[in-house]
């Protein structure tokens, strides 16, 4: 079997053409949806996802603003920018890009970014809410995933969907998103014992360790959909999943190429929620 690849290019740029029609709608009526970028420090991986956020801002007329902060910028100034950014009429969302230097709780910035312009879903408000099932902002890389599901026509309700990874920005939101589908989920981490046993009986995989090609075809389940949010460097220069491709894709019935998978899709959700805020705001005017 050779499996299905699912383009997240492809989708991407629909799901984007919606969420323009709609940001087109909203500037008719006088509200153009804001996005406010921080970055704090000199992470180069940072810089180049930061930059492509505000560039797929402007592609789709969206206002937005790059806020550059050295590395040793205070805990305390960042709140300050934080404080005014919750407060600008013209801004709607609000996303720190994440790691943040060490001498900064990250944990006192989520916490401190308006639940109503919180676009990256991390306040613990919109944690809660998703936990709930009453979400309001989908953390953007789970939530692109969820949409690559939907649109490749991927059955989830009542199936086995297995995340392995943990993190509050992925594994976590993706196995709550996967519940709220119907879907019945395992969550397993870097300390699960014999992780193929679990992998082997996915109908749905999600691969987010950080952990280039751990998943080979041999523990996947034929005909499973795999979902590969890694992406990593190799020594040649070029990207690569936590996903062995070239094994896997003869086994599985669909899967994500990196790159070309989720990443685009990731930008794209962040465009929506920004729009979402927007939307609900100019809703209640
Ligand atoms: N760092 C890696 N992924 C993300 C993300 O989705 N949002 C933020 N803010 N930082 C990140």
């Amino acid at each position: 079997m050779t499996a299905r690849i699912i383009d997240g290019k492809t989708i991407a740029h629909e799901v984007r053409a919606e969420w323009k029609e709609r940001a087109d709608a909203l500037k008719a009526r006088g509200v153009t949806p804001g996005l406010a970028v921080i970055i704090v420090g000199e992470d180069p991986a940072s810089k180049v996802y930061v930059a492509n956020k505000v560039k797929a801002c402007a592609e789709l007329g969206l206002h937005s603003e790059h806020v550059v902060l050295s590395a040793d910028t205070s805990e305390a100034m960042l709140l300050s920018k934080i404080a005014q950014l919750n407060a600008d009429p013209k801004i709607h969302g609000i996303l720190v890009q994440l790691p943040v230097p060490k001498h900064i709780d990250s944990e006192k910035v989520l916490n401190a970014i308006d639940p109503n312009k919180d676009v990256d879903g991390f306040h613990p408000m919109n944690v809660g809410a998703l936990a709930t099932g009453n979400m309001r902002f989908a953390p953007c890389t789970p939530y692109g995933s969820m949409k690559l599901l939907e649109k490749a026509g991927v059955p989830i309700e009542g199936k086995h969907a297995v995340v392995i990874g943990r993190s509050n920005i992925v594994g976590k939101p993706m196995a709550l998103m996967l519940l709220q589908a119907n879907a019945t989920v395992t969550i397993c981490t870097s300390k699960t014992v014999d992780l193929p046993k679990y992998t082997r009986d996915a109908d749905i995989l999600v691969v987010a360790t950080g952990k280039a090609k751990m998943i080979t075809g041999d523990m996947i389940k034929p005909g499973a959909a795999v979902i590969d949010v890694g992406i990593n460097r190799m020594e040649n220069g070029k990207l690569c999943g936590d996903v062995d491709f070239d094994s896997a894709k003869e086994v599985a019935g669909w899967i994500t190429p990196v790159p070309g998978g989720v990443g685009p899709m990731t930008i794209t959700m962040l465009v929506a929620n920004t729009v979402q805020s927007a939307e609900r705001t100019a809703g209640s005017k």
